[in-house]
C-alpha cells in the first residue's frame, strides 16, 4: 500500500498510520461515500464536509481512487438535486428566502438520496450548513490538480457555485451543526474558497470575483481585536477557523491575523488533557477535547516548524486509539461539562468510534503540505 509520508511514523505511532488509512477505506460505501462513523447510528451518512478531508486525507497518502470515487459520487448526488437547487437559486436571486428546512442538505444517505425523517428519535436535523458545499469544491480542485487534470462534472461544479453565490449571505448552522441564526466565519471562508475553486476548475472568472468578495467580508466583519472570531455575533474562537489558512489558504500560514487566531486556539481551547476543544462553552458529549482538531493544530505546527508542539499532538492522538487502533471524535477524559456526557450517551450511545474525519486529519498531520 502506498505510504509517502514526508514525516515518517515513528515507532509512538504504533501503527495508527496505516490503521487510518484501514479504516477510511473500511467505511467508503460501494457508491464511493465515505460514512461518518460506521458503529454510531446518528452518524450512518456521509457529509460532504467529513468526506472532503476524509478525500483529502486519502490523496495524500497515495489512494487517490478512493478520493475520485467520492468525487463521483457527489457528483451524482448532487446532480439528482438538480431541480431542487435550481428552484432555490431563482428564488434567492428573486429575493426571497426560502425556509431552512427546504435547503439542501448537509448529509445524505450513503446511496445519494435525502434522508428520510422520522426513521431516528433526531429526526430534525440542522440540516441547512453551507461549509460542506465549498469544502467539497475546495477539495475537487485540489484533487484535480494533484492528479493533473482529470474529468470533473462541469455542470455539478457550476450548480453549486451557483448556489453558494445565492446562499452565502444568508444564515446558517455553522460546521458544528449548531447556531442556526447567524453567519459563521469558517462557513463564509469555506464558501469563499468554494467558489474560487469553482472559478478555477471552470475558468469563470466571475466565480473568482464572488470568491474575493465573500473573502473580503470575511475579513471585514469576522476579525476582532486582531483574530478571527467564531460568528458575526460571536467573539469566542473556534478551532474551525483553523480550515480559513490550513488547508483553504485564504491567508498566509504567517498572516498575523491568523497567527493570533492560532494563538487564541492554544490558549482558550487547549483541555485539561492536551486535546483541542471546538469553543468555549461547548456541551455535545460534556465538550471534549476532538482529535480531528488536535490533529490540525499538529499540522499547522509540523507546517511552521513547532516539532515539540506536533509530537506532542502526535502523542496525545496515539493516547486517544483503542486497542484495536481506532480513534474516537473526541475525549471525553477532560470535558468541559462533565454533567453533559451522559445525556448524550443515553440519546445517542457512546462518543462515535471510529470517527472517519478524527483518521482523516490524523494522516493530514502527518502528511499533507498546506496548498
Ligand atoms: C460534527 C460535525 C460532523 C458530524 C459528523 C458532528 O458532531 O459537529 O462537524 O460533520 O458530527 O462527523
Amino acid at each position: 500500500m502506498a505510504f509517502p509520508l514526508e514525516t515518517p511514523l515513528t515507532t509512538a505511532d504504533g501503527g495508527l498510520g496505516l490503521k487510518s488509512i484501514e479504516v477510511i477505506l473500511a467505511g467508503q460505501a460501494p457508491s464511493g461515500a465515505y460514512v461518518a462513523s460506521p458503529n454510531f447510528p446518528t452518524y450512518n451518512f456521509s457529509w460532504l464536509r467529513d468526506g472532503a478531508y476524509c478525500a483529502m486525507a486519502m490523496d495524500s497518502v497515495g489512494n487517490s481512487d478512493s478520493a475520485t470515487r467520492f468525487h463521483r459520487w457527489a457528483e451524482r448526488t448532487l446532480l439528482e438535486q438538480k431541480d431542487a437547487a435550481e428552484s432555490l437559486i431563482l428564488r434567492l436571486n428573486n429575493g426571497e428566502l426560502p425556509h431552512m428546512d427546504e435547503m439542501l442538505p448537509t448529509r445524505y444517505t450513503l446511496d445519494g438520496a435525502l434522508e428520510k425523517f422520522g426513521e431516528l428519535e433526531n429526526s430534525a436535523w440542522p440540516n441547512y450548513q453551507l461549509d460542506g458545499y465549498g469544502l467539497w469544491l475546495a477539495e475537487l480542485r485540489r484533487h484535480h490538480e494533484k492528479l493533473g487534470n482529470t474529468d470533473f462534472n462541469a455542470e455539478v461544479v457550476d450548480l453549486v457555485a451557483r448556489y453558494l453565490s445565492a446562499t452565502w449571505k444568508t444564515n446558517c448552522f455553522d460546521c458544528w451543526e449548531e447556531f442556526g441564526d447567524g453567519q459563521h466565519a469558517s462557513t463564509v471562508a469555506a464558501i469563499s474558497a468554494g467558489l474560487n475553486s469553482a472559478g478555477i476548475l471552470l475558468g469563470e472568472e466571475k466565480y473568482i470575483q464572488e470568491a474575493n468578495d465573500v473573502l473580503d467580508s470575511l475579513l471585514a466583519n469576522f476579525v476582532r481585536d486582531g483574530r478571527f472570531c467564531k460568528g458575526f455575533s460571536d467573539d469566542r474562537v473556534d478551532s474551525s477557523l483553523l480550515w480559513i489558512a490550513l488547508p483553504l489558504g485564504l491567508v498566509e500560514l504567517d498572516n498575523p491575523i491568523f497567527v493570533k487566531t492560532v494563538e487564541a486556539i492554544r490558549t482558550d481551547l487547549r483541555g485539561q488533557t492536551g486535546g483541542i476543544h471546538r469553543y468555549l462553552g461547548d456541551t455535545y458529549f460534556g465538550g471534549g477535547e476532538w482529535i480531528l482538531l488536535t490533529s490540525w493544530l499538529g499540522w499547522y505546527d509540523r507546517l511552521t516548524g513547532n516539532e515539540a508542539d506536533f509530537e506532542s499532538a502526535q502523542q496525545w492522538i496515539v493516547d486517544q486509539a483503542t486497542e484495536t487502533l481506532e480513534l474516537p471524535e473526541q475525549s471525553i477524559q477532560g470535558t468541559q461539562d462533565p454533567e453533559m456526557v451522559a445525556p448524550w450517551v443515553k440519546r445517542w450511545g457512546p462518543v462515535a468510534t471510529p470517527l472517519l474525519w478524527s483518521h482523516a486529519m490524523y494522516l493530514l498531520m502527518l502528511n499533507e503540505g498546506a496548498n
